[in-house]
């Protein structure tokens, strides 16, 4: 797991899209809430890292991933914040930001 994260690390500080620290905060909200259904696809979500699967939904635009990811996705295993009601809206967009970095 250690590997993977210094890995993870070294992509994103490649990529290049924001600020350093903004980049650390979305992984960080990614690794804590997110990961636990995207990482393994779990109930349909769209894993991290799978292109095929991000392509069409970076197409309807980042706002309408930041809203979905805010507020839910109605009838799917997606709800609002991750099921982490504690995480703000900035923190959210991060994390976002860090799975649509992921996917192009
Ligand atoms: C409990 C499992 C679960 C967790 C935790 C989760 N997701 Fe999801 N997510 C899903 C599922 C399932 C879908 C696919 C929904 C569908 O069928 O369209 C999805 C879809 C998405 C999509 C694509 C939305 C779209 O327009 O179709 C985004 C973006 C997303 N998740 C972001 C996040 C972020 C950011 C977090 C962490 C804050 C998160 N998810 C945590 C299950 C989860």
């Amino acid at each position: 797991m250690k590997a993977f994260c210094i890995g993870l690390i070294g992509v994103a500080s490649l990529i290049g899209a924001g600020t350093a620290a903004a980049q650390a905060k979305g992984e960080d909200v990614y690794k804590k809430t997110c990961s636990v259904c995207h990482d393994q696809g779990i109930a349909g979500a769209p894993k991290l890292g799978d292109k095929a699967k991000w392509a069409p939904l970076i197409k309807k635009g980042i706002d309408s991933l930041y809203t979905v990811s805010i507020k839910g996705k109605p009838g799917t295993g997606m709800v609002a914040k991750g099921g982490n009601a504690s995480l703000s809206d900035a923190d959210v967009k991060a994390a976002v930001d860090f799975m649509v970095a992921k996917a192009k």
